[in-house]
């Protein structure tokens, strides 16, 4: 049974993880946009990623007995001034999700939720390597700078990424 506290946050980060993947959309649009196809595949997995996310707090709400309510979602940005200002962007995205997903468990705590605090668990592990990828990523354009050649060679790299469901949740 979930308080009506612990449901609301839960709604609200069910509506974070929703937004993520609609930023990670804009991003994959605009990657295609400026011909960068390995680009535009890596942000369109990350959105397929984020949608689980989404939908394990959707089923979790659901299997506690608690009610789904969806919230208005915001505008992403569509304009980015490189590829490094896109993968900026997504790291300091997932640091804040981060921070949410910390506050959730310093909530489930305090309202003595332990169900809740174990589902949580699975999304703190989750954001340690949400944030390597990006910080990985952000190092090799780094390195990169200006050489067209090597851009050319990571959108390559980006290209191979492929979409794997996580466990569904309680797993
Ligand atoms: Fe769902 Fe990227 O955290």
């Amino acid at each position: 049974m979930l308080g009506e506290k612990m449901q609301d946050a839960l709604n609200k980060q069910l509506n974070n993880e929703i937004y993520s993947a609609y930023l990670y959309m804009s991003m994959s649009a605009y990657s295609t946009f400026i011909g960068l196809k390995g680009f535009a595949n890596w942000f369109m997995v990350q959105y397929q990623e984020e949608m689980t996310h989404a939908m394990k707090f959707y089923d979790y709400i659901n299997d506690q007995g608690g009610q789904v309510r969806l919230m208005a979602l915001a505008q992403p940005m569509t304009e980015f001034e490189s590829p490094l200002d896109m993968f900026e962007k997504t790291l300091e995205h997932e640091k804040f999700i981060t921070k949410c997903i910390n506050e959730l468990v310093d909530l489930a705590i305090s309202e003595k939720d332990h169900a809740t605090n174990i589902f949580l668990q699975w999304f703190v592990t989750e954001q340690i390597e949400e944030e390597g990828n990006d910080n990985d990523i952000i190092a090799k354009l780094k390195l990169i700078g200006d050489n067209g050649n090597g851009l050319l060679m990571l959108d390559k790299e980006l290209a191979t990424r492929v979409f794997t469901p996580p466990p569904t949740s309680g797993n």
